[in-house]
C-alpha cells in the first residue's frame, strides 16, 4: 500500500497538461469518486489496525498533494490564456466608436482652410475684452446702441471689461501690433445678451477675415467671397452683395448666396427670395486703420465677418441653435461622416 501511494505522489508530482480539457482528465483520473484516489481509500479497509494511523496520514497527504498540483496546473493555464499566444486573430474586432468632431467645429475648420489656401493665417484674441478693441477702435459712435447693457454684458459695472460681442476686436489687435501687409483669418466665441430661443443665443461664433496692403480693392474682395461661396456651397454657387453699414467699414455690404437648398428657384428656406445672407463685408474704414496706428494714404483694406452657426445651418439644415451646445450625443452622432 505504501508503496503504491507513493508511486501515485511521484506521477502526481510530475503531471502536465496543455489545456483545461487535459487538467479535467486528470482531476477524474486520480481525484474523482472513481478515480485513483478513492480506489487507495477503499482499499484502506483491509489495511491492518495496527497500520492504520500512519498509512492513513499519507493517503490524506496525498489527497492534499493532488488537489494543490490540479489547482496548480489551473493556474497556470490560466495566465498562459491571457498572454499574447492565445488571442484569436481572427476574432471579429469590437465595434470601436471614435468621438465625433462638433459641426461647428468641423465648419469652422473648413472655412479656416478655404481662406488657408488664399495665404490668410489663424489669428485669435482675448473673449474678455475692452471697450477700446471691442467698439472704440471700429469706429462705434459714443452713443451706438451695440454698446448697450441689452446687447453686451460687461463684467463689472464701472470697470472697463466686457465679453466680446464680435471678433472684429481681433482685427484692432493684431492690426496694433503688425504693419501691413495683414491677411488673417480670426475663428472664435462671442457673446451677446439675447434671450435663448430656436434662433437666438447668448454665445456663438463667428469668423473674422481682415487684409490689408498697398492697393486693396473692392474688386479683390469680391473675388475672395466669390471664391469662398463657391469652395464652401459648390461650384454652382453665385453671390451678391448688398449696400449695407457697419461703423468699421466704408462702403459696406452684406453678401447674399443663392440658397443652396432649391439652387436659387425659390423654396421656403430662401423664402422664396432664391437668396440667403451669410455674411457682412466691407472697405476697412480709414478711421480704424489710423486708430491701430497703420497710414491709411498708404494701406487700404477689406473685412468681413460670418457666423459660423449660420453657415453651419445652410450646410447641414439644423433647424434650432441651442442644438449646438446641449451635446446631445444622438445629434452630434449623426456628423460623424463629416468629422
Ligand atoms: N462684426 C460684424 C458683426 O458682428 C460682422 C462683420 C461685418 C465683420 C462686416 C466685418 C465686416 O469684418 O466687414 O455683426
Amino acid at each position: 500500500m505504501i508503496q503504491k501511494i507513493n508511486n501515485l505522489r511521484a506521477d502526481i508530482h510530475n503531471l502536465k497538461a496543455n489545456n483545461a480539457e487535459e487538467i479535467e482528465v486528470l482531476r477524474i483520473k486520480y481525484l474523482s469518486k472513481k478515480g485513483e484516489i478513492a480506489a487507495l481509500m477503499n482499499d484502506f479497509r483491509n489495511v491492518a489496525a495496527a497500520e492504520k494511523k500512519a498509512i492513513g496520514q499519507h493517503l490524506n497527504e496525498l489527497k492534499e498533494k493532488a488537489i494543490e498540483k490540479i489547482d496548480e496546473l489551473k493556474a497556470n493555464f490560466e495566465n498562459q490564456s491571457s498572454s499574447e499566444d492565445n488571442i484569436d486573430l481572427s476574432r471579429t474586432a469590437y465595434p470601436y466608436h471614435v468621438g465625433t468632431r462638433h459641426p461647428l467645429s468641423i465648419v469652422k475648420q473648413d472655412i479656416c482652410a478655404i481662406f488657408g489656401r488664399l495665404g490668410f493665417s489663424i489669428a485669435e484674441g482675448p473673449e474678455i475684452e475692452d471697450d477700446w478693441h471691442v467698439f472704440s477702435s471700429l469706429n462705434f459712435a459714443d452713443d451706438h446702441p451695440a454698446r448697450d447693457m441689452q446687447d453686451t454684458f460687461f463684467i463689472q459695472h464701472g470697470a472697463d471689461l466686457l465679453l466680446r460681442t464680435h471678433t472684429s476686436s481681433v482685427q484692432t489687435r493684431v492690426m496694433e501690433k503688425t504693419q501691413p501687409p495683414i491677411r488673417i483669418i480670426c475663428p472664435g466665441r462671442v457673446y451677446r445678451n439675447e434671450a435663448i430661443s430656436y434662433r437666438a443665443h447668448c454665445f456663438f461664433h463667428q469668423v473674422e477675415a481682415l487684409y490689408i496692403d498697398k492697393n486693396v480693392s473692392f474688386a479683390d474682395l469680391k473675388q475672395v467671397l466669390l471664391f469662398f461661396a463657391k469652395e464652401m456651397f459648390g461650384q454652382d454657387t453665385n453671390i451678391r452683395l448688398r449696400p449695407s453699414f457697419f461703423p468699421f467699414t466704408e462702403p459696406s455690404a452684406e453678401m447674399d448666396i443663392s440658397c443652396n437648398l432649391c439652387g436659387g428657384k425659390g423654396c421656403p428656406f430662401c423664402k422664396h427670395t432664391g437668396w440667403v445672407e451669410i455674411l457682412g463685408c466691407g472697405m476697412v474704414d480709414p478711421n480704424v486703420l489710423e486708430n491701430c496706428g497703420i497710414d491709411s494714404k498708404i494701406y487700404s483694406g477689406y473685412a468681413l465677418g460670418m457666423g459660423i452657426e449660420r453657415i453651419t445651418n445652410l450646410k447641414y439644415q439644423v433647424k434650432d441653435l441651442r442644438l449646438f451646445s446641449e451635446n446631445d450625443v444622438r445629434f452630434l452622432r449623426q456628423f460623424e461622416a463629416a468629422t
